[in-house]
């Protein structure tokens, strides 16, 4: 074998994902890694929020890679994604999956109040911090003399796993909450009804990997994972986290059943499937995925634009997580999309060797390789290589990758 032809950089000690994506680029003999600070390397495996965007793409004669998109986090802060969903033209009137969300500062009379009467999302465009408090309380007025659900969720628009959650029906709670915290928030409906595991009348969510290549095809991976609640859902105890939130850390610190109903409270879709036709009668395949599938789609073109890299002098891909939940009626609700989630530990072999298939070898093709594993080997004019990569990375229009590759299918 001759000696590697491309060169990395891994900046994020503590991204298992891409400590498994940079043993699996050593591990072909193609890819040599250097020290972190070594400006000439083609593929940046990069830490989240410290990502050097701007020093990108000026390499003479390299082509560069990074494993994020600059801007993503229009959808992976949950303040940013509520902003995007309501004044995005294609998603503003026709999202209904996603709860609907209001964003709330701590008071500070410096923040501007938008009027209860506002009904366009004017506010959100002309000032990007416009408190939405007001707008609230008259949704959740209106919701409470009709008898609809009056239960919402406040959560911290950087938090996460269930960190800085609070569920009530008392609008004044929720607001003195984030009043106390300091920081933004979003105040959601809360899912009232959600679908139930039985045994044990059990909450769930579904977290879905998607992985964005650096022509901006969006592929999906078929494995999910179900993360589990072991208490049963208690709509008349609103403080007990442990029922209501499904986030993997709250259940393994606090639920005294932890792991008696699946190992590691995580359920994978081969048993959701089987679990879905048994007790409802109704397919994964038919009432949950093209669900899912529409919402990843409508979230991620909504950016497109805003954030792909295909004119740009370097490229990206982007690993995303996205939660969903089911309600009784089988309906899928977005509840967050994550810029750089984990991987269930079964998974990591399979999602991160696919990574590699997908988003990195679609890019620096191992052409000497007859057996290689690139998606784009039967469009060699779609991967790079070091002589005519500038040329493709400005000129091409969007190319479509392959259909299925390893474990991902586009969408
Ligand atoms: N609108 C909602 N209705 C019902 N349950 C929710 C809602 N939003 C969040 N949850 C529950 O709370 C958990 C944590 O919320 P999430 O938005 O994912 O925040 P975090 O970043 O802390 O994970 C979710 O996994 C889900 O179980
Ligand atoms: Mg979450």
């Amino acid at each position: 074998m001759s000696g590697p032809l491309y060169t990395f950089v891994s900046r994020d000690d503590n991204s298992t994902v891409y400590a498994e994506v940079s043993k699996i680029l050593l591990a072909t003999g193609h890819w040599k890694r250097l020290k972190k600070d070594n400006p000439r390397f083609n593929l940046m495996l990069g830490e989240r929020n410290r990502l050097p965007f701007g020093r990108l793409g000026h390499e003479p004669g390299l082509v560069q890679l990074v494993n994020y998109y600059r801007g993503a986090d229009k959808l992976c802060r949950k303040a940013s994604l509520v902003k995007l969903i309501k004044t995005s033209p294609e998603l503003r009137d026709s999202c209904s999956w996603f709860p609907e969300s209001y964003i709330i500062y701590p008071t500070d009379l410096k923040t501007p109040v938008a009027p209860a009467s506002s009904n366009g999302f004017s506010h959100l465009k002309s000032n990007p911090k416009t408190d939405e408090r007001e707008v609230f309380l008259a949704s959740y007025n209106a919701r409470k003399e009709s008898g609809e659900g009056s239960v919402w969720i406040a959560k911290s628009s950087a938090g996460a796993k269930g960190a800085g959650i609070l569920i009530s029906h008392d609008a004044a709670d929720l607001l003195d909450y984030i009043d106390n915290q300091g920081q933004v928030h979003v105040i959601q409906k809360y899912l009232e009804k959600p679908l139930l595991l039985e045994p044990g009348h059990r909450k769930f969510d579904i977290r879905s990997w998607v992985l964005v290549d650096h022509q901006y095809n969006i592929y999906l991976y078929r494995e999910g994972v179900l993360r589990t609640s072991s208490e049963p859902y208690n709509s008349q105890d609103l403080g007990d986290m442990t029922s209501h939130l499904t986030n993997h850390c709250i259940q393994k610190e606090q639920s005294l059943n932890y792991g008696r109903y699946e190992e590691g409270n995580e359920m994978f879709f081969d048993d959701f499937r089987l679990y879905l036709l048994k007790a409802h009668g109704v397919t994964l395949e038919t009432s949950i995925l093209p669900q899912i599938k529409h919402i990843i789609k409508s979230c991620l073109s909504c950016v497109e634009a805003a954030i792909s890299t295909k004119h740009l002098s370097y490229q990206s891909f982007q690993l995303f997580g996205f939660d969903f939940m089911v309600d009784e009626s089988f309906k899928v609700w977005l509840i967050e999309i994550n810029g750089a989630p984990a991987c269930a530990q079964k998974l990591y072999s399979e999602l991160c060797q696919g990574i590699v298939d997908v988003a990195v070898s679609s890019v620096f093709s191992l052409s000497g390789d007859s057996g290689s594993s690139s998606p784009y080997s039967s469009s060699p004019s779609s991967t790079f290589n070091l002589s005519t990569a500038n040329a493709n990375a400005c000129s091409s229009p969007k190319l479509r990758g392959p259909l299925h590759v390893g474990p991902f299918t586009r969408l």
